[in-house]
C-alpha cells in the first residue's frame, strides 16, 4: 500500500510540474483566447484544480461545499461554458487560480497519507490522468497561439530509418481479447473495460504512420479537388472550411510549429488532419483507416502466446528509446525512429508521436460500467465522435495504455491527429 501511495503521489506531482510550467507565463498571456476551439490557459489550471477537489475531497458530490464558492466553481464546468467564450467569464486570476490547485492539493496529499477505506486508489489515478489530458489541450492552445514562439524547439527525438514507410504487415485472422480489467491495468479508464473476447478477421496495416512526404503527394495530387476521395459529409465540410492541406501547413512546403515556421519534415508523421482528411487520403492510397479492434490487435496481441502485451514491445515500462511521449519534443518522431518499440507483428510507433484516428465511433464494451466520474465517457457514447488511438507526442506516458480511448469530432484537427492505414486481405478458400 504505501508503494502505491508513493506512486500515486509521484505520479500527482509529475502532472502538476508540467502543469505549472506551462501555465508560466505572465497574466495577459494565460488569459487570451487563441481560438473558439481553446480556453484561455487560466480555465484549464483551475478547471484541474476543480475536478480535483470535486472526485478527491468530496468524493464527485457537487452538493457539498468545495473551496470556491459555487458561483465561481460553476465557471469551470466544462458542460455548461462554451469554450469559445471562456474567456469572458470572470475567471480567477492566475494568482488566485494557483493559490486554489495548490490548497486542494495539500489536502489531497495528506488524504493520499492516510489513505483509508473510503478512498479508492484508482480515484486518485484518474485525477493524474484528467490533469495530464488537459495539459495535452494546454499544448493544443499554444499551437493556435500567434506570435512570438514560447516555448522553444523541443527536445531531440531520435533519427528515423527510411525502411518501413509505406509498407504493411499482415495480422492473420482470429480472436484476441479487446480492452483489460482492473485486475491488469488497475489505472485503466472506464471506457478501457472490460476485456472481451472478438473475432478480427485478417487484414494488413501500415507499420507506421503516413508521413508529410505520403500527405503531400495527394495535396499534390489533387486530393482536395477531387470529391471521389472523400465521403460525402466530408467532402461537405471540406468545401465549407475551405479545407487545402493540413492545419499548420504553409502552401510552400513549410508548417508554423509553436510560432517557428520551418520546412516539413518529410519522414514525420503528418499531423492536424481532420478524421475526414484522414478517411480521404487513404481512399486515394487504396486503403481504408484501421478500426479500433484492428489497432489494438496489431498493438498487442502476441500470436506466439496467445495473450496480450502490456505495452506493444513487451512489458517494459515505455522510455525515451522506445517512444516519443511526455510532450517535450513539441513534434513527432520520424518514422523508423523507434525499431525496438515495435509490437509483435512488427507495426512501429503505435504509441506516442500522433494520435490515430479509426473507424469506429465511440462507443461503450459491451459491459461498460462508469467510474465515480461517470461523466468523463458516457455522454460522449454514439454522439458524432470518432476514436483516436496510440496517444500523441504531447500525451503522456504514466497515464497512457494501448487500451486507451481517445475521441473528438471528425471535423476537429488542432489535435495532434495522424494517420495509419489498414487494408482488407482477400481470404481464398483452398
Ligand atoms: C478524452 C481528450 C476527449 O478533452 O474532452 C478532459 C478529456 N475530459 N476533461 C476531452 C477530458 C474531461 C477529453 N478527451
Ligand atoms: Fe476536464
Amino acid at each position: 500500500m504505501s508503494d502505491l501511495r508513493d506512486d500515486l503521489s509521484r505520479q500527482l506531482t509529475t502532472a502538476r510540474d508540467r502543469t505549472l510550467r506551462l501555465t508560466d507565463h505572465d497574466e495577459p498571456e494565460l488569459v487570451r483566447q487563441h481560438s473558439p476551439l481553446m480556453s484561455p490557459l487560466v480555465w484549464d489550471l483551475a478547471h484541474i484544480g476543480q475536478q480535483e477537489d470535486l472526485w478527491l475531497l468530496r468524493h464527485g458530490d457537487a452538493a457539498r461545499p468545495g473551496l470556491l464558492p459555487p458561483a465561481v466553481e460553476a465557471l469551470y464546468d466544462a458542460f455548461t461554458q462554451p469554450r469559445a467564450v471562456r474567456n469572458r467569464l470572470p475567471l480567477l486570476p492566475p494568482v488566485e487560480a494557483r493559490a486554489f490547485c495548490l490548497d486542494v492539493r495539500g489536502r489531497v496529499l495528506d488524504r493520499l497519507d492516510r489513505l483509508g477505506d473510503a478512498d479508492d486508489p484508482f480515484d486518485f489515478a484518474m485525477v493524474v490522468s484528467h490533469e495530464q489530458q488537459h495539459d495535452e489541450t494546454m499544448l493544443q492552445a499554444l499551437q493556435l497561439r500567434s506570435g512570438p514562439p514560447l516555448l522553444g524547439a523541443g527536445t531531440p527525438v531520435p533519427p528515423g530509418r527510411p525502411g518501413p514507410a509505406g509498407t504493411s504487415v499482415l495480422v492473420p485472422g482470429g480472436p484476441f481479447v479487446l480492452g483489460v480489467d482492473a485486475a491488469e491495468e488497475p489505472f485503466s479508464l472506464d471506457n478501457e473495460r472490460p476485456a472481451h473476447t472478438v473475432d478480427v478477421p485478417a487484414f494488413r496495416i501500415g507499420r507506421v504512420p503516413v508521413t508529410n512526404a505520403e500527405y503531400a503527394a495527394f495535396v499534390t495530387a489533387g486530393g482536395y479537388r477531387t470529391p471521389r476521395w472523400w465521403s460525402e459529409r466530408g467532402w461537405e465540410h471540406r468545401q465549407a472550411a475551405a479545407l487545402e492541406r493540413p492545419r499548420f501547413w504553409g502552401p510552400d512546403g513549410t508548417r508554423t510549429r509553436f510560432g517557428i515556421v520551418e520546412e516539413l519534415p518529410p519522414d514525420e508523421p503528418v499531423q492536424h488532419v481532420t478524421f475526414f482528411e484522414a478517411e480521404a487520403y487513404a481512399a486515394w492510397s487504396g486503403a481504408r483507416l484501421p478500426t479500433e479492434a484492428e489497432w489494438e490487435k496489431a498493438a498487442v496481441w502476441d500470436p506466439a502466446t496467445g495473450r496480450r502485451r502490456r505495452f506493444p514491445w513487451g512489458s517494459a515500462e515505455p522510455t525515451p528509446s522506445l517512444v516519443n511521449l511526455g510532450g517535450s519534443a513539441l513534434r513527432p518522431a520520424p518514422v523508423g525512429a523507434y525499431p525496438a518499440g515495435a509490437s509483435a507483428y512488427g507495426v512501429e510507433q503505435l504509441m506516442g508521436d500522433v494520435w490515430e484516428w479509426t473507424s469506429s465511433p465511440f462507443r461503450p464494451w459491451p459491459g461498460f460500467r462508469p467510474m465515480l466520474y461517470a461523466t468523463y465517457s458516457a455522454p460522449f457514447f454514439d454522439g458524432d465522435y470518432r476514436v483516436l488511438r496510440g496517444g500523441s507526442w504531447a500525451a503522456a506516458a504514466s497515464i497512457l495504455r494501448p487500451s486507451f480511448r481517445n475521441w473528438d469530432h471528425p471535423i476537429r484537427r488542432q489535435i495532434f491527429s495522424g494517420i495509419r492505414l489498414a487494408w482488407d486481405v482477400e481470404t481464398t478458400d483452398a
